[in-house]
């Protein structure tokens, strides 16, 4: 089994994973971290050279890849959920934990973060509220489990997933 950590740019994916890396000795793996090293460019050149189709297409293969393993923590990008095929994988090969946060957190944690282009546009938490709208029929659809990460710290949101992830193992 897997743990898979999705959720809208800001939420802390990439921070959570890591604590959770930490706690359970697991190896844990960033979807786009993955990406950029494989590519050999940053995620703001890929999308200024390959466009966001170019992009999804990496992110896929990337998660394809990095799921053929077992036991591991996996953090994705925010759009990792848009794609109905990275969905059925992530739900074939581990447990989906979708990280939430209000608009006004993620503004806050992300909002002026240059290396996030699918932010452009939408830099306000109004701006952001209308695209975490436009995203969350994806959100639930992948999410096993949502955890809101709004007051926590990174440490009590690992906590959390550890709790649930398991309980969950202990019904395979
Ligand atoms: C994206 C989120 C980013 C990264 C890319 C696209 C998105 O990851 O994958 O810039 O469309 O939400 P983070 O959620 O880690 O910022």
């Amino acid at each position: 089994m897997n743990r898979i950590i999705v959720g809208f740019m800001g939420t802390g994916k990439t921070s959570v994973s890591k604590v959770l890396g930490r706690m359970t000795g697991l190896p844990c793996y960033d979807v786009d971290n993955w990406i950029e090293k494989k590519a050999g460019k940053s995620i703001p050149a890929i999308f200024a050279e390959e466009g966001e189709a170019g992009f999804r297409k990496r992110e896929s293969e990337a998660l394809k890849a990095l799921l053929a393993q077992d036991g591991c923590i996996l953090s994705g990008g925010g759009g990792i959920a848009l794609r109905e095929e990275n969905v059925a994988m992530m739900k074939e090969r581990g447990i989906v934990f979708c990280l939430t946060a209000s608009p006004e957190t993620i503004y806050r944690r992300v909002g002026k973060d240059e290396n996030r282009p699918n932010l452009d546009g939408y830099r306000s938490p109004k701006g952001i509220r209308e695209l975490m709208e436009r995203r969350e029929e994806a959100y639930q659809r992948a999410a096993d489990v949502r955890i809101d990460t709004d007051g926590k710290s990174v440490e009590e949101v690992a906590a959390e997933i550890l709790r649930v992830s398991g309980k969950a193992g202990n019904h395979e």
